[in-house]
């Protein structure tokens, strides 16, 4: 831990877990470790980041104010997997905000992070520690696969228990504007606000022109190389569909224990929907080492986490999607 805040005071970046994914770890208050995760993930300048902090009181020097419903919000569910976004205060650099008048801020609950954000004794910009573009790491074997030989450390915490980044939020008086979701979901968020809005690109594509009310909704996110396009309908005519364009580079990611009658190679992303969260990144990776050029994908149930499960799925497949049912 020492080691690791060590580095962090000399401007440079380390692999950090979280319990959502893991962290591209910087101080976020110097201007050069910050330009330095832009270069490392090749991550587009306009894409802000946010700031991790290790106790409440953290918050107020990096914003101009926590409004009341904010602040319920924090204290229901920091620490924990949820960002909120926020006016920001002098302190928070440009290269943070990527020029917005906000700050995104998050408190995260994992021990190892906590820790070092403690050790170092200033706030943590940290993105999902991904070359930009691939699928988020939920190990630290992943963050090595993207940034071997780019930073100094991983710390390495075993597999990340949530497995999708954390929801982000925003707010105007008492509503909740959901721009990304994860595992803090919907029906939990609505107990500790007005009115909550889910932001329309959630679940659909920007259209061209559309200013992003959270710039990493624009981008291919979470994409392997390999094609994804996602089916609907129920199991049997899956199969049916994906065996009749077998050949040797279509895979099938289909939940546990569906693979009997499959021609084709199978992966698997568990059955319930928190399974399905934990494990789709790595079976996303997965695909890639195993040399897919097309993968079908089971659609989740998007009810619960499922919804954050369906919106990183759509975006690695660039919104392609086949409903067999119809
Ligand atoms: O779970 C997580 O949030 C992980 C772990 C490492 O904490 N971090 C993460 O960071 O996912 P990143 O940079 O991969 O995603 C941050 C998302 C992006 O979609 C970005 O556009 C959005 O948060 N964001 C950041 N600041 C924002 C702001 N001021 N307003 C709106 N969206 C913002
Ligand atoms: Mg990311």
């Amino acid at each position: 831990m020492k080691e690791a805040a060590e580095y962090l005071k000399a401007s440079e970046l380390i692999g950090i877990p979280t319990e959502t994914v893991y962290g591209l770890a910087a101080n976020a208050l110097d201007p050069n470790a910050v330009k330095k995760i832009f270069e490392v993930k090749g991550r587009p300048q306009d894409n802000p980041l946010i700031v991790h902090i290790c106790d409440l009181d953290m918050i107020f020097p990096l914003v101009q104010a926590v409004s009341e419903t904010a602040l319920r919000l924090a204290e229901a569910f920091w620490p924990g997997p949820l960002t909120i976004v926020l006016p920001k205060s002098d302190v928070i650099l440009n290269e943070i905000s990527a020029g917005l008048d906000t700050v995104a801020v998050r408190f995260p609950s994992h021990k190892i992070a906590l820790a070092l954000i403690k050790e170092a004794g200033f706030p943590l910009a940290a993105p999902s520690a991904n070359l930009s573009g691939r699928p988020s790491p939920t190990t630290a074997q992943h963050v090595l696969q993207d940034l071997n030989g780019k930073i100094p450390l991983i710390l390495d915490g075993g597999k990340c228990e949530v497995g999708l980044e954390s929801t982000v939020i925003s707010l105007k008086d008492d509503t909740v504007k959901l721009l990304r979701p994860g595992a803090i979901t919907p029906s939990m968020l609505k107990k500790y606000c007005g009115k909550l809005e889910v932001s329309g690109a959630v679940l659909k594509r920007l259209k061209k022109g559309e200013t992003a009310p959270s710039p990493g909704m624009k981008y291919k996110h979470y994409a392997p190389k390999a094609n994804v396009v996602i089916i609907k309908g129920d199991l049997p005519d899956f199969i049916d569909y994906v065996n009749s364009k077998k050949s040797q580079d279509t895979f099938a990611l289909v939940f546990d224990d569906e693979q009997a009658g499959l021609a084709v190679q199978a992966i698997t992303y568990g059955v319930k929907p928190k399974e399905q969260a934990q494990e789709l990144f790595s079976a996303l990776r997965r695909v890639d080492e195993l040399g897919a050029k097309t993968v079908y994908v089971r659609c989740p149930d998007i009810n619960g986490i499922g919804l954050a499960v369906y919106n990183r799925l759509l975006r690695a497949a660039g919104f392609q999607e086949i409903d067999l049912s119809l």
